[in-house]
């Protein structure tokens, strides 16, 4: 269709990328897309707590983050609300390596392939009835491009895909690895907890006496430095993320090392993230509070070295979103709940099976969890927001 146009693939590319980019930059569309995708997981991880049976903890993280991100995005006609649209996605998502390596995919890929095929299927019938008018911005905007570079509803559906894969590949993962190494480690999760009192705004009893605390997650990164770190050590210490670059001048870097111009240079983000003559002795271990500012006993982190959402003009567009919503989930989960695992001690799952393509490893098996209402909260009630409007107001979730 591009060819037909007379348009180069690398055009179409740099404006739907571009289009992307300025949506997610920070502005009035990333805080209301992080307003709803919050508010989204407030309601449904509110009902946690009171569900008796016990959690698969990854699965419990990837349904709830899976609905909200997609319910922001797509609006109220999105098609993850059927749930047999929900489990083809990510029985989909095992096979994109298989697709990867071209080895017979019709065949090696088959159930991938047509899982694959019902995802496109619900998204063009989302676009045949309009669902991207009542959708974000972000949606309504690439339809707009996508139609008028001549793109057929089918060829748009199937392009979806790609944006689906961008905006749900990573974030459960890293979400299900911050919310491990909070509770695994008594010590992270009472800072965490500490941490958040900063970013009460608000403190009130109701009718029945009960406290009800308001918290602004939108001061997260400033005011709770413990919880805001252990979600950067989190994507440092898991980050499986191998950047490819394309050379476009002969060059030497540091004095010794020539590169070639056309030829590709490989930045593998884990040894980078492990060098100890850069995150110093310990950059083997987890750190909760290694991303702190004004820490004494050691220097900042060099910000370069830190390659979990890549670099350079590719560097992942996702990254203030998930910056703003991952920390924020977290704080929403710690401060509500306790969660121990059924077998009585957290193991770290091994990630010999994760998808190499991806920028973060998704555990091999699943922790069974008991979730219950903090005991120590029990006469709290939360409310949740996302800052303040020009006027002053506290902006709802
Ligand atoms: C913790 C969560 C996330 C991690 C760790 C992550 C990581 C990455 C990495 C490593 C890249 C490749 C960067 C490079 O080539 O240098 C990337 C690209 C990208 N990410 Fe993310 N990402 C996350 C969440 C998101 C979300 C939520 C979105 C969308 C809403 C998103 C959209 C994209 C897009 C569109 C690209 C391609 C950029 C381009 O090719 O120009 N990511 N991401």
């Amino acid at each position: 269709m591009l060819k037909e146009k007379g348009e180069s693939e690398q055009n179409y590319r740099d404006i739907n990328v571009g289009t992307i980019q300025k949506f997610l930059a920070p502005g009035p569309f990333l805080a209301g897309l992080t307003r709803s995708t919050i508010q989204k997981l407030s309601t449904s991880i509110g009902l946690l707590g009171f569900q008796k049976k016990p959690h698969n903890l990854f699965a419990c993280i990837r349904h709830h983050t899976t609905l909200a991100a997609t319910g922001a995005v797509y609006g109220p006609q999105n098609p993850f609300l059927d749930p047999v649209i929900e489990t083809s996605w990510w029985d989909f998502m095992p096979g994109i390596v298989k697709l990867l390596f071209g080895f017979f995919p019709s065949i090696m890929a088959w159930r991938n392939l047509r899982a694959r095929a019902r995802v496109a299927a619900a998204f063009k019938e989302y676009f045949a009835n309009n669902g991207h008018v009542e959708a974000s911005s972000l949606v309504k905007t690439m339809f707009e491009v996508n139609t008028t570079y001549g793109f057929e509803l089918a060829e748009i559906a199937k392009m979806e895909i790609a944006t689906c894969l961008a905006l749900l590949s990573t974030s459960a993962i890293a979400t299900f690895w911050t919310i491990f190494h909070l509770y695994a480690n008594p010590i992270a999760l009472a800072d965490g907890r500490h941490d958040i009192l900063a970013a009460i705004v608000g403190e009130k009893r109701n009718a029945d006496g009960k406290l009800v605390r308001t918290v602004d997650l939108s001061l997260i990164k400033e005011k709770c430095p413990v919880l805001y770190s252990t979600f950067q050590e989190t994507l440092r210490y898991h980050s499986s993320v191998i950047s490819a670059k394309l050379v476009l001048e002969d060059m030497v870097l540091a004095d010794q090392h020539y590169l070639k111009k056309g030829s590709t240079l490989m930045i593998p983000g884990p040894v980078v993230h492990s060098d100890t003559s850069i995150w110093g002795a310990n950059a083997n271990q987890f750190d909760h509070k290694r991303f702190m500012r004004n820490r004494v006993d050691t220097s900042a982190p060099n910000a370069s070295a830190f390659r979990a959402f890549g670099g350079g003009a590719t560097m992942c567009p996702g990254r203030y979103l998930s910056s703003n919503v991952i920390p924020a989930l977290a704080a929403m989960i710690i401060l509500q709940f306790d969660i121990a695992p059924i077998s009585g001690r957290w193991v770290m799952p091994t990630t010999t099976k994760a998808d190499i393509w991806n920028a973060l490893p998704k555990p091999d098996y699943d922790i069974k969890v008991a979730v219950t209402p903090r005991k120590e909260a029990e006469n709290v009630e939360w409310k949740f927001h996302w800052g303040i409007s020009e006027e002053g107001h506290e902006l709802s979730l």
